[in-house]
C-alpha cells in the first residue's frame, strides 16, 4: 500500500480469508476479519442500534468498545444495477481505503472527526465491495434529527458554522454536507460540540468555490429536513447565526495559533 499521508507504526494492513484490511491496533488489538460480519455480528448479539444515512449504519458494542460499522452502498440510479460494488483500479482508490485515510488523518490533526478503527475491502474480479469502521461519537445526534425534533439555540449553529470554516481553512472538502453528517453533543460550559462525519469521496484542495457549494449544499438539506415543521426549528437566524460562526472562524483564523501538540500532524492541500 503506498499511503498519500504518513501512517502511524500502529496502523495493519493485513490480507484476511477474503480481502484486504487496514486497522489501527492501538484501538483495534488484533482485529479480526469477523468484525465485518454483519451475521455474525447479530448473532453474537453485538448490534446495539442502527443509523440511517445514504444506506445504514450498525452500531457495535463489545465490552467497553463501541464502533460504528458502514458498507458501502451505490445511491440512486446505479444502486439497482450494481448494489455494493465498485470498480477495483488500486488498493489506494478502494471508497474504505481513501475514507480511512483520510478521516486517519483528519484525526491526527486535531480535527472534530470520529477515529477511524478498521476498513477493510473484497475484491471479485475487476469490482471490489467494502466496509469502513469508526469509534462512535457518544451522546451525539445529527443535526438532521436536532432540527426535527426543535429550534436550537443561536450558539449551536454559529458553533456548526465554526466548525465548517475549520475543514475548509484546511482544504477539507466534504463530498456531501448534509445535515446528517454532522452530528451535535455537549461540550463542557453548555455549548455545543460538533464533529463532521462520512468522509467517502472527500478530500483535501486549494481554496476554491467546492467550500461554497458545500455550505449551499448543506443549507439545501437543512430546507428539506424542516419541510413542513414549524418554522422555527430551522429559520433564516439560524442560518445567519450559521454563517456568523463561519466569519468568525476565520477571524480567529488571524490571531496567533497556540502551539500544537507534538501529536498533532499539519495538512497539506
Ligand atoms: N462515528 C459515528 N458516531 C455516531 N454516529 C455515527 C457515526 N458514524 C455514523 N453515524 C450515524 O450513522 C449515520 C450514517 O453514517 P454515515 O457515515 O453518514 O454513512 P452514509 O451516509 O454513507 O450511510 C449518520 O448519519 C449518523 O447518524
Ligand atoms: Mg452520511
Amino acid at each position: 500500500m503506498s499511503a498519500k499521508w504518513p501512517l502511524g507504526s500502529e496502523v495493519k494492513h493485513r490480507q484476511v480469508a477474503d480481502g484486504t484490511m487496514l486497522y489501527d491496533a492501538s484501538r483495534a488489538g488484533n482485529l479480526q476479519a469477523d468484525i465485518f460480519d454483519l451475521a455474525q455480528l447479530r448473532q453474537r448479539g453485538l448490534i446495539e442500534a442502527e443509523a440511517r444515512g445514504r444506506g445504514t449504519a450498525w452500531f457495535i458494542r463489545m465490552d467497553s468498545r463501541r464502533w460504528v460499522l458502514r458498507h458501502y452502498r451505490r445511491g440512486g440510479l446505479m444502486a439497482r444495477i450494481s448494489g455494493d460494488r465498485y470498480r477495483f483500479r488500486s488498493e489506494d482508490e478502494t471508497r474504505p481505503f481513501t475514507e480511512w485515510q483520510l478521516t486517519y488523518h483528519l484525526y491526527r490533526a486535531g480535527l472534530p472527526v470520529p477515529a477511524p478503527v478498521a476498513a477493510r475491502y473484497v475484491r471479485r474480479g475487476d469490482t471490489y465491495s467494502g466496509d469502513i469502521i469508526t469509534e462512535r461519537l457518544p451522546d451525539t445526534r445529527t443535526l438532521a434529527q436536532a432540527v426535527q425534533e426543535g429550534p436550537q439555540s443561536l450558539l449551536a449553529w454559529i458553533s456548526v458554522g465554526r466548525c465548517l470554516r475549520l475543514f475548509h481553512d484546511r482544504g477539507v472538502c466534504h463530498a456531501d454536507l448534509n445535515a446528517r453528517n454532522i452530528l451535535l453533543g455537549t461540550a463542557p460550559g453548555l455549548s455545543t460540540a460538533v464533529w463532521l462525519i462520512d468522509f467517502d469521496r472527500g478530500g483535501l484542495r486549494k481554496p476554491g468555490w467546492w467550500s461554497d457549494a458545500n455550505l449551499v449544499r448543506l443549507r439545501r438539506s437543512l430546507e428539506k429536513i424542516s419541510w413542513g415543521l414549524p418554522p422555527e426549528h430551522f429559520s433564516e437566524a439560524d442560518w445567519h447565526g450559521l454563517l456568523d460562526g463561519y466569519q468568525q472562524g476565520h477571524a480567529q483564523r488571524t490571531l496567533p495559533r497556540p502551539v500544537t501538540s507534538p501529536q498533532t500532524t499539519p495538512l497539506e492541500p
